[in-house]
């Protein structure tokens, strides 16, 4: 690229200025931007299953009627960022087989099972809530159409969190064997959760590029570190124990000393090698294939209208 224009782009970055689609930007910006917004959105929709797989089984109508709306919400959260993704010039289509492929990735929370209905809360509670602390800086991101996917995801996000840890708090006040699930079920998500924020700055390899062209506003450990300062009150609340041994407050820095989560596993996960990886994405494969029909119908009925001779 053009050093004078990487120079006036940097400067419009700097600045503040929204990027919008039809506008000149670096072609490693614009690879930046379908990598993570094209991962955010299949990270919506593979996001969906393990809490899916809980509409049938929740244990109260009302739980059904809260859960069923909050998985639609995750549909059109991809909805918005696919849309987000087209406009840099790549289809939904490619996005797909590229992710179906193993040539994309998936937020790594979600290739864990969601075993109990205490798990759900935990989804709620602390996936949500983990999204939430990455996506509310992101709406000041500099590309217009993710910043303006951000915002209106973001609304919405309070509503997953919300209820999530409405579900923790009915089984940490209930009886043993609740206060037992909701406690598995925080052994088991804390440090998928943590892993969501990303590798350890040290070995973050798009960070420093990405804060500059501010499609990233912070570092993953920055996040993370806000993510427990905030969650482990909450946890204190329902009377549940955070799996860390070392966890403590550190009055000089303000905030939390805690272990870092196991980045061995991490990286396993991220290979395809964590406990549901296969049953994600082969689901996904089927929902491809099963709907083929579907696609070729409206692309035909599209091409006859297209084609349909103007009265
Ligand atoms: N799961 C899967 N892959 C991850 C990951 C995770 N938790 N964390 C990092 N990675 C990948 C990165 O994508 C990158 O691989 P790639 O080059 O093949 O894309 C590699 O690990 C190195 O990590 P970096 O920190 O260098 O990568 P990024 O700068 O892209 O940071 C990120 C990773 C923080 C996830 C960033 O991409 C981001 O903020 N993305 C937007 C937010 C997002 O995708 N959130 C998903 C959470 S789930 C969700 O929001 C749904 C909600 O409804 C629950």
């Amino acid at each position: 690229d053009d050093p004078e224009k990487l120079a006036a782009f940097q400067a419009r970055i700097d600045a503040g200025e929204k990027i919008e689609p039809k506008e000149w930007m670096p072609e490693g910006y614009r690879k930046t931007l379908i990598r993570q917004i094209g991962q955010h959105a299949h990270s919506e929709i593979v996001g969906q299953l393990p809490e899916g797989n809980w509409i049938t089984r929740a244990p109260s109508l009302e739980r059904k009627a809260i859960l069923l709306a909050k998985v639609q919400d995750e549909a059109g959260h991809g909805l918005y960022l696919y849309c987000a993704a087209e406009t840099l010039g790549v289809s939904r289509d490619e996005l797909t087989e590229a992710l179906l492929a193993g040539k994309m990735k998936y937020s790594s929370i979600f290739n864990y099972p969601t075993l109990t209905w205490a798990d759900i809360g935990a989804v709620g509670w602390l996936v949500d809530g983990a999204a939430i602390m990455n996506q509310v800086p992101l709406q000041r991101t500099s590309f217009g159409p993710y910043s303006r996917a951000m915002i209106r995801i973001c609304k919405e996000e309070s509503f997953h969190q919300r209820q999530g840890f409405d579900i923790m708090r009915k089984m940490a006040t209930g009886t043993k064997a609740q206060r037992h699930m909701a406690q598995d079920a925080l052994n088991r998500f804390w440090y998928p959760s943590l892993m969501m924020f990303g590798p350890s700055d040290a070995d973050s390899v798009h960070s420093a590029q990405s804060i500059r062209w501010k499609i990233k506003m912070n570092t993953n450990d920055e996040l993370r570190q806000k993510f427990v300062d905030q969650t482990v009150p909450q946890a204190e609340y329902l009377g549940l124990t955070v799996p860390d041994p070392d966890l403590r407050w550190n009055a000089d820095k303000g905030g939390y000393d805690f272990s870092e989560p196991d980045w061995d596993e991490f990286f396993e996960v991220l290979k395809g090698n964590g406990p549901c990886n296969t049953e994600r994405l082969a689901a996904r494969q089927k929902a491809w294939d099963d709907g083929a029909w579907v696609r070729d119908g409206l692309m035909a009925h599209a091409a006859k209208q297209h084609s349909a001779p103007v009265a």
